[in-house]
């Protein structure tokens, strides 16, 4: 009897649910809404025993769990591969025509949230779980169930999975960051972070208190169901009760695709939610597996990025700071705006040339932008709103860490202090030894550096590999435990393994960036070799310079830098190259090509790896510097360019035959 009243009243507070939720329809008022919960919520008290397994009361949250249990994947869950003009889409799109494939295509927004697979049986929630790395991910099924959008329960007893991307609403965000400023703690960057740490909460409360919302877009097993288009099979979710969106729209061709793009370019920020994109699916399922995927993307589905954004906030003041080279940064400290999805507070001004070229004063107005995921700029001072207020800038003259007077360089813009025994360049350069390019150990934030070189444990490289020998002191820090210290001396260990490479960008030898530390690499193959290399011998490498050239022998040629190699090596670390060699004596060895229009017989990426297989360099864009275009069908501007400069044409055919021949 109690049972059918908490069953009946499940199913008012469902459909209620689903009405205001899903369909954004209401049938029902908010009091009557909450007068039924509260029912339900009392019978629930009284009887806990005869709970209901997708009652709704579950979304309140409550359950707090001790630990994240890792789940694996059914399937795994891949990320998109990223397109960003016109001419990626045109790619994309005759890549696949050239399977034989008439395409079209559903468009989606991209939700900038975090991706969720959540898994039914017998029609109920049983389990909601985190991408992780595609593979393994995290139980999140207690904060799912706090999302009013996800069916605790669906109108048929089926098996099922679903894929989709929980997210915070732009108001909720903002709301919680509100509440945040108010009681004092960090503001979180933006709605995705924000979202993302809400589920990783082990108690449920705190999701349920964050208004999270989930928009459903994959229905993994839809060919095992019968179902042959992904427009179908949202229609399906749709059907069983998921929230998909809205604005997606099936296209028949190009022309229609960068119209939906064009739109939604336009009309995003009236959103109440954040895109970063458009998603772009082969709509035919069938085909989808006739494309298949590479390890980490579907080929038949691709993620339009949107393009720079531009926003003015005040510039408050500018700080200088000090890399590992010495050299002194002047950084841009901005009244936090919001762009593109992330709160922007401070960002590089790179020099006194580049602050004096924009006739930056403390106290502008300026205008920030920033393209994809690269560092927001600061671009011009919006001089019309200038109060007379402002101050000029004036660059330091000595090490804002040390005090050491600081020094430009000839035909540098840059200033440096190079007192060798300054704390903030020392801290730099083992933030830069560990960092993912050079001996890439992962663990070891800036901040863990600096605590570790300020306690007196880090102060040069070597330090790293002994600091197994100080295991037992490390682990009674604040903050450290046996595990994640055991975790960290093994990833030095292994470190030691590195190819030749890694390890000498990751000394920081003076204009020794990562992509000349393997030319270098490549050339010389030993570390010992590298030491005995002559200055005219370096310079004579393809892609270096008499300037890289001279830095590199006077590095080995400093006392104090081989005794510090020969204490590496004595530690143990790998000083030979571990990489393929690269082949100099072919048509394409040391030689620059740009390739354009659409391949027949080769994808882009192959023609990429071959030519650099075989000695050459891949560009992006045509210059003196390129020796020849590689042409396919309807080229670009490239071509264009390539003619005007006189480069050589070569086609593809010629282009197969010269790989053919250089094998
Ligand atoms: S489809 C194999 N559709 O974007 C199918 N993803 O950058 C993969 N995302 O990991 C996902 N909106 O978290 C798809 N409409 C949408 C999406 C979407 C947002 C996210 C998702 C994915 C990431 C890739």
């Amino acid at each position: 009897m109690i049972q059918k009243r908490m069953r009946e009243l499940i199913e008012i507070i469902d459909k209620a649910a689903y009405e205001y939720y899903t369909l954004d329809k209401p049938s029902i008022s908010d009091q009557e809404y909450d007068r039924y919960m509260q029912e339900l919520l009392s019978l629930e008290e009284k009887h806990p025993e005869l709970i209901l397994p997708d009652s709704p009361t579950h979304r309140v949250g409550g359950k707090v769990i001790d630990e994240f249990i890792k789940v694996v994947h059914e399937k795994p869950m891949l990320s998109l591969s990223n397109v960003f003009n016109e001419s990626d889409i045109i790619s994309f799109d005759e890549r696949i025509k050239k399977e034989h494939i008439k395409p079209k295509y559903v468009c989606e927004l991209k939700i900038d949230g975090l991706s969720v697979s959540l898994l039914y049986k017998d029609g109920l929630l049983v389990r909601a779980a985190t991408r992780g790395d595609g593979v393994v991910g995290e139980d999140i099924t207690h904060n799912a169930k706090t999302i009013k959008s996800i069916p605790l329960k669906l109108p048929k007893k089926i098996d099922i999975e679903v894929r989709g991307e929980i997210y915070m609403s732009k108001d909720s965000f903002n709301l919680l960051n509100e509440e945040r400023s108010r009681n004092n703690m960090e503001l979180l960057a933006n709605p995705r972070n924000a979202a993302a740490g809400s589920v990783r909460q082990l108690d449920s409360k705190i999701a349920a208190s964050r208004n999270l919302d989930c928009f459903i877009y994959h229905l993994p097993a839809a060919l095992e169901m019968g179902i042959h288009t992904q427009w179908d099979a949202l229609e399906y979710m749709k059907s069983l009760g998921f929230t998909v969106n809205p604005n997606i729209r099936l296209v028949n061709n190009i022309d229609e695709l960068l119209d939906f793009i064009n739109e939604w370019t336009e009309k995003r920020n009236s959103l109440p939610y954040e895109i970063d994109g458009i998603v772009i699916k082969l709509n035919d399922l069938d085909d989808q597996v006739k494309l298949g995927y590479t390890i980490k993307y579907p080929k038949w589905a691709t993620a339009y990025k949107f393009p720079a954004m531009e926003v003015l906030t005040k510039l408050k003041d500018i700080v200088f700071s000090v890399g590992r080279t010495g050299q002194v940064t002047p950084n841009a400290v901005l009244e936090p705006v919001r762009l593109m999805g992330s709160i922007i507070s401070r960002t590089t001004l790179h020099n006194e040339d580049y602050v004096k070229s924009l006739d930056l004063k403390i106290g502008d107005i300026v205008s920030i932008k920033k393209a994809g995921d690269v560092i927001p700029e600061v671009t011009k001072a919006i001089t019309e709103r200038r109060t007379g207020d402002e101050k000029d800038f004036v660059m330091a003259t000595n090490c804002p860490i040390c005090n050491h007077p600081l020094e430009r360089k000839e035909n540098e813009s840059a200033y440096y202090c190079l007192n060798p025994h300054c704390d903030a360049r020392k801290v730099e350069g083992l933030c830069h030894f560990v960092s993912r390019k050079a001996m890439n150990i992962e663990g070891f934030g800036d901040r863990i550096i600096e605590d570790f070189y300020n306690m007196g444990y880090l102060k040069k490289f070597t330090d790293f590999y002994k600091l197994y020998l100080k295991k037992e002191e490390l682990m009674e820090l604040e903050g450290f435990g046996e595990k994640s210290i055991s975790n960290l001396l093994n990833e030095i260990e292994e470190s030691k393994n590195n190819s030749l490479e890694n390890l000498l960008f990751a000394l920081g030898i003076r204009h020794v960036g990562s992509k000349t530390a393997k030319i270098l690499a490549q050339k010389y193959l030993t570390i010992d070799n590298l030491k005995d290399a002559t200055i005219e011998d370096l310079a004579s490498t393809k892609d270096i310079g008499d300037i890289i050239a001279k830095s590199v022998y006077s590095y080995f040629n400093n006392e104090e830098n081989i005794k510090l190699l020969n204490d590496l090596k004595e530690l143990g670390l790998n000083m030979e190259y571990k990489g393929t060699k690269v082949l100099d004596d072919t048509y394409f060895s040391n030689k620059t090509f740009v390739l354009t229009g659409t391949l027949n017989n080769i994808t882009r990426e192959e023609a990429k790896a071959k030519i650099e297989e075989l000695g050459g360099n891949v560009s992006s864009s045509v210059s003196k510097k390129t020796f020849a275009v590689i042409v396919g069908d309807n080229p670009g501007s490239k071509y264009d360019k390539a003619k005007e400069l006189g480069i050589t044409i070569i086609r593809e055919e010629e282009f197969i035959n010269k790989l053919e021949s250089s094998k």
